[in-house]
């Protein structure tokens, strides 16, 4: 049975995008079949994969919205073997997405209805959310058998706490009763700001009944490098102390499988 895991939070800059392609690349070297989906019209994630998100003719808006002539909705784009993992890109069209679905009928599973024909050719589904309470996010936590939230250890990162909590609540209540939480990852720590480690321990005891909380993911220049020259950080340099920590995040993901 595979598991289809949104990364959700409603912040941006948190390492949702960095966590998501990075997970994936842990996944596929434990052999597991990975698939990517960016739901972000910013399209980050498509971006460090080392596409232009200008360049793709079809995204997953394609897969979202009917066509205007024949009513019908494509089939989820995915280009294939990207690093070991494929990947169904985004650009900016899908913040149309918001707008056009809006008096679309059973929009809440359009994502959810477009992902089951491929299910089967993977074991994990990463689904890249964009950093808003919107449609797009939505549909995503719809989709998924589970979400992950990164969170970073930074004192702002309490301010949309409860709102994060009560939107998981609100999707699990009417439309994806479900939903399972995989955890909390903490994400842009540094050990050297005190700041840091005071933020660590409150999520620790803020999230601690709710789900499990991961090992937290250090701030290193690394992750920003990797992205810029389009790489997961194991490809980059393979030998990053940071590497340790998405595989333990991996190893306890897998046990959903
Ligand atoms: N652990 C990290 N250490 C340092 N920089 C990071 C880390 N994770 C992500 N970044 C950088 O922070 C920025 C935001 O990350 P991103 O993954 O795009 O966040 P989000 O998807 O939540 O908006 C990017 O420039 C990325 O390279
Ligand atoms: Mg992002």
């Amino acid at each position: 049975m595979s598991i289809i895991l949104a990364l959700f939070n409603q912040s941006g800059g948190v390492g949702k995008s960095t966590l998501t392609m990075n997970l994936g690349h842990q996944f596929a070297q434990r052999k597991r079949r990975v698939l990517l989906v960016d739901m972000d019209p910013q399209a980050s994630l498509t971006t460090f994969m080392g596409f232009d998100p200008d360049q793709e003719a079809a995204t997953i808006y394609d897969a979202l919205v009917d066509d205007e002539q024949t009513g019908l909705v494509a089939d989820v784009p995915i280009r294939e073997d990207c690093h070991g993992v494929d990947l169904c890109p985004a650009n900016i069209n899908l913040s149309a997405a918001e707008l056009v679905l809006v008096t679309a009928d059973m929009r809440d599973v359009r994502l959810k209805d477009a992902l089951e024909p491929v299910r089967d050719r993977y074991d994990v589904i990463l689904i890249d959310c964009p950093p808003s309470l919107g449609l797009l996010s939505y549909i995503s936590l719809v989709a998924a058998t589970h979400v992950l939230v990164p969170i970073q250890t930074q004192f702002k990162a309490f301010a949309g706490t409860n709102l994060l909590l009560n939107t998981l609540a609100r999707v699990k209540r009417r439309a994806n009763r479900k939903l399972g939480v995989a955890g909390f990852v903490p994400t842009l720590f540094d050990a050297r700001r005190s700041q840091d480690d005071r933020t660590l321990r409150a999520i620790r005891e803020r999230f601690m009944n709710v789900a499990p909380i991961y090992e937290p993911i250090p701030w290193s220049t690394g992750f920003a490098d990797a992205a810029e020259a389009r790489l997961p950080l194991a490809l980059y340099d393979k030998r990053h102390k940071a590497i340790a920590s998405i595989d333990a995040i991996v190893t306890q993901l897998d046990e959903l499988l």
